[in-house]
């Protein structure tokens, strides 16, 4: 392949992307005061591969700052497993996915037919947005936040009540209660949230969940929350014993190092569980071999203590030294921080790129912003000095 080729393609097709979603929000001229952060429709395969994300695979990229993966990860326990059990290949996944299922449902003080498992937290996001969405009405979340369920409840046909976020960067739960109708499907809150990194109170979730009082389910997303020192007591899962109708769903592609190898679950009420395997078959999407990888992982504590600590540190340094050249990012929780830039998204991430450095950019109520995942501290220090050049 000709490299240099895809990277001038990379580049052709990142101005495209920003320049399209640029346009949809020009109006807007900051981030509280326009909605739609991310209405863009889901890429085709072929067009993912020449996007981004799969472009930074590409050797000149040296620091890969972009999906919020964990640059640390598999767990070396985890690779084991996974080693170990390729040759199981042969079976269906129904034990192993019993075997996570009861760990799970142990770690979250739960039982079994409280959890469904699939690859990826993606797919649980989609199959609910399915799954409730299937005959239309509307879906309230935060803008802007995370947009896969929303992107594929507007797909089938519900509309989107979005809400700005407060000032202070966390869900405005008294604005999203008001926006709830008869008509109102699914709420879905990120938890901390994408992109911004900011976390909403839980004692604040777990108020308006007791205000909404089951008449909607509500989705929490909390991708990113096993990154915090005190995920146990931020955590929305606990409302489930008390019998509200909300699905708490994490990922193996964060805390654990996994993304590739696609393991997510969702916990949530014995009904609501029903009523998603009634349509789908989550399980199915699972390979032996990484649901053995996520339970070596979930083992595996002394591995997920270093990402923490390890992220946090380096997530100072960046905030700091991002500080230091002039920027604002916006305090994080996460392994990403969002900061407001001066220039055009595909202005910055092409030179990050020709730095060999891939971070993403939005448009956000009218203003770009950079997003930088949190890697390597060797990483870190590219960024910063990239940046430090671009920007002098
Ligand atoms: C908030 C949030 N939820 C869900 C996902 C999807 O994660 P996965 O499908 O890898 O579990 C992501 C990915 O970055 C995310 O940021």
């Amino acid at each position: 392949m000709n490299t240099s080729l895809t990277r001038r393609n990379w580049i052709k097709k990142s101005v495209l992307t920003t320049g399209g979603m640029l346009t949809g929000l020009a109006a807007a001229n900051n981030l509280f005061a326009k909605p739609a952060f991310g209405m863009t429709p889901y890429l085709g395969t072929y067009e993912l591969i020449e996007d981004f994300k799969i472009a930074a695979d590409q050797p000149e990229i040296k620091a890969r700052l972009l999906a919020n993966e964990n640059p640390w990860g598999p767990s070396k326990k985890a690779i084991a497993a996974i080693g170990e059990s390729a040759s199981k290949g042969n079976r269906y996944v129904y034990s192993s996915a019993k075997e996570i299922i009861e760990k799970l449902a142990a770690k979250e003080g739960v039982t079994f037919n409280n959890v469904l498992i699939s690859a990826g937290s993606t797919d649980l996001l989609e199959k609910t947005a399915f799954a409730t969405c299937m005959k239309g009405g509307n879906v309230v979340s935060a803008d802007p936040s995370y947009m896969s369920l929303v992107k594929t409840a507007t797909a089938i046909g519900a509309t989107w009540k979005n809400i700005p976020l407060k000032k202070d960067y966390s869900h405005d739960l008294d604005a999203m209660y008001s926006a709830i109708d008869s008509e109102t499907k699914l709420i879905y809150i990120c938890n901390p949230n994408n992109p911004t990194g900011t976390l909403t109170s839980i004692d604040e979730i777990k108020s308006f969940c007791k205000k909404v009082d089951s008449k909607v389910p509500i989705f929490i997303d909390e991708a990113y929350l096993e990154l915090l020192d005190n995920a146990e007591s931020q955590t929305a899962v606990g409302l489930i014993n008390e019998g509200y109708d909300v699905i708490v769903c994490r990922t193996f592609s964060k805390i654990h190092g996994m993304a590739g190898l696609r393991v997510g679950y969702m916990v949530a009420k014995e009904e609501r569980v029903k009523m998603i395997q009634s349509l789908v078959r989550t399980e199915m999407a699972l390979c032996v071999t990484s649901v053995q990888g996520a339970l070596a992982s979930l083992g595996d504590v002394a591995f997920q203590d270093f990402t923490r600590k390890t992220n946090k540190e380096n997530r100072e340094y960046t905030f700091e030294q991002l500080k230091k050249l002039g920027f604002s990012p916006i305090p994080s929780v996460t392994n990403f921080i969002l900061f407001p830039i001066d220039m055009p998204t595909k202005e910055l991430l092409s030179k990050m790129v020709d730095r060999g450095v891939g971070i993403r950019g939005f448009e956000i109520g009218g203003n770009p912003y950079g997003r930088v995942s949190i890697g390597k501290i060797d990483e870190m220090k590219l960024f910063i000095k990239s940046l430090s050049a671009i920007v002098s």
